[in-house]
């Protein structure tokens, strides 16, 4: 055990102004209203939580180096005295009292405040020997350090229970903090719960930039930037959980793997068939490209350019109905699925059929291109709208990044009108190919390293599917890497 400098009574002040300090990342369980322990001890017996704490606590990419957790004083009482000093990390105790004295010896320092701990941990040899700094509570040191401008992410288990708690720690501040992964909710001894890791994009607490009619143009781009422009300081169980790393193992795996064909553009693919992708974060950044609907030279020479046919909207609103143009007034016409899909899930949300089909196989022969994405089917459960998409040809390069988000926003729209919450997005794919004149730029966009998601506000007022103007979303924090060109292939 050693006794640093700095633990006179009310020492939080730094002894050297100008001393570096570390940076840290908080780990802690909270219910929703931020409640985190009750007398003295935690209100829940969760192993895997247990587990998913000394994961990340513990783990180090350098193996001759550790971690370190800084504690409140009664924080460390709490742990069993067979437990403690946790194993494997370097334990910081901070108290105010002089006469605070634990018996035992290696792996345990304690600090006379927070700042005397961060400048202990920055300098010599802990600047060498301790990886990453972890704050992991209780709720007098969290309320300090949850939101400090030294905390650059937040690993929250989200208690989704009710459990009664004495001790709280204070909201995150959701101007400088954005979710970078959240798991999907498991239950253990009754307790509903979930591990999400929010990441510090911006460091003032000054409104975040948001954006409303879309994603943001290379011209305002600059306005959203985020201050903070790598996350590579994550733990790697962590950094690799963000959910763009599904599309792009997907894309490395098909230029890697996927088999040489011929295609309908003569352009050449390397392919891969059945591929599924699974996605409870809804909104995927638009790698800064635009899909421009081509019309195709397949004997539709009568149409107006622009005029694709009876396709996606037109099957979605009227299928059956006879199409005679773009121009021509189609209410009242045929089937409306959208609305039939909305009343379902309003009215009988545990119907097995709640489908959207854009395909129509006697409409076909009229249409510039069949539908690639085709089929969506939503489900309903805990308050949650869930939808699976099956498409049987995929862009990876251009198309794919614009269907999800297109099919998330949709999901977002209709659990919105439903009100429910948006839950999972699980994209089916039949052919997932990679066009050989995007392997080289897509070879570019594996190099770039994700970045948090933005998160969508849609106007509250907005109660009908058919009301919604461009006005009516709100994308906050959307800091996409700058645009690769790729070439689309008609
Ligand atoms: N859910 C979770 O993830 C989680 C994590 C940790 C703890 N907990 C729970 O939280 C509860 C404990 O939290 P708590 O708020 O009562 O206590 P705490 O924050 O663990 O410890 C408070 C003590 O730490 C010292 N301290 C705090 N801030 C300090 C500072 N800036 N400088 C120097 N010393 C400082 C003081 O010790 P002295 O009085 O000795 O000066 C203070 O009394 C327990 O129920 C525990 O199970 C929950």
């Amino acid at each position: 055990m050693a006794r640093e400098n700095g633990t006179l009574p009310n020492a939080n002040v730094s002894l050297h102004p100008d001393s570096p300090q570390r940076t840290y990342q908080v780990v802690v369980a909270a219910t929703r209203n931020m409640g985190i322990g009750k007398d003295g001890k935690l209100p829940w017996r969760l192993p895997s939580d247990l587990k998913f704490f000394k994961d990340v606590t513990m783990t180090t990419s350098d193996l001759a180096r550790k971690n370190a957790v800084i504690m409140g004083r009664k924080t460390w009482e709490s742990i069993p005295l067979e437990h403690r000093p946790l194993p494997g990390r370097l334990n910081v105790v901070l108290t105010r009292s002089g006469s605070f004295d634990i018996a035992t010896a290696e792996n345990v320092v304690i600090c006379g405040s927070m700042i005397s701990a961060l400048e202990l941990l920055a300098a010599s040899p802990y600047c060498l020997s301790i990886e990453k700094v972890f704050v992991i509570g209780g709720g007098q040191v969290l309320r300090e350090a949850l939101n400090a401008p030294g905390c650059n992410a937040i690993h929250v288990t989200e208690i989704e229970s009710d459990v009664d708690c004495d001790t709280f720690i204070p909201a995150l501040d959701i101007s400088s903090f954005q979710p970078w992964y959240s798991s999907l909710p498991s239950v253990e001894n009754n307790i509903r719960y979930c591990f999400t890791t929010y990441v510090r994009v911006r460091n003032s607490t000054v409104e975040p930039p948001s954006l409303t009619n879309g994603p943001t143009s290379d011209s305002n781009s600059d306005v959203v930037k985020f201050d903070v422009k790598k996350f590579s300081f994550l733990p790697k169980m962590i950094f690799e959980k963000h959910e763009e790393h599904m599309y792009l193992r997907l894309v490395q795996d098909i230029i890697s793997n996927g088999a040489y064909k011929d295609d309908r553009t003569g352009t050449g693919t390397l392919s891969k068939f059945g591929c599924q992708c699974f996605g409870e974060e809804f909104l995927k950044s638009f790698c800064g490209s635009s899909v421009v609907p081509q019309m195709l030279s397949i004997g539709l020479v009568d149409r107006e350019e622009g005029d694709l046919g009876p396709v996606y909207g037109f099957q979605w609103r009227h299928f059956g109905a006879r199409y005679n143009g773009m121009y021509a007034d189609y209410t009242g016409q045929g089937f409306d699925q959208l609305l039939d899909v909305i009343e379902k899930i309003k009215n009988n949300p545990d119907d097995r059929r709640i489908i959207l089909s854009a395909w129509n196989p006697s409409d076909l022969k009229l249409m510039a291109l069949p539908p690639c994405h085709m089929f969506a089917q939503f489900y309903v459960a805990k308050g949650e709208l869930s939808c699976q998409m099956y498409q049987r040809s995929a862009d990876m390069g251009l198309g794919v990044p614009f269907n999800v988000a297109s099919y998330a926003l949709l999901t977002c729209m209709v659990a919105h009108v439903c009100d429910l919450v948006p839950g999972d997005f699980i994209h089916v794919i039949g052919d997932a190919h990679v066009y050989r004149t995007h392997v080289r730029p897509l070879q570019d966009q594996l190099q770039k390293l994700p970045k948090p998601f933005p998160i969508l506000k849609i106007n509250p007022q907005k109660k009908d599917i058919d009301s919604f103007v461009a006005a009516d979303f709100e994308l906050i924090g959307y800091d996409p890497h700058q645009k690769i060109e790729m070439k689309m292939a008609v």
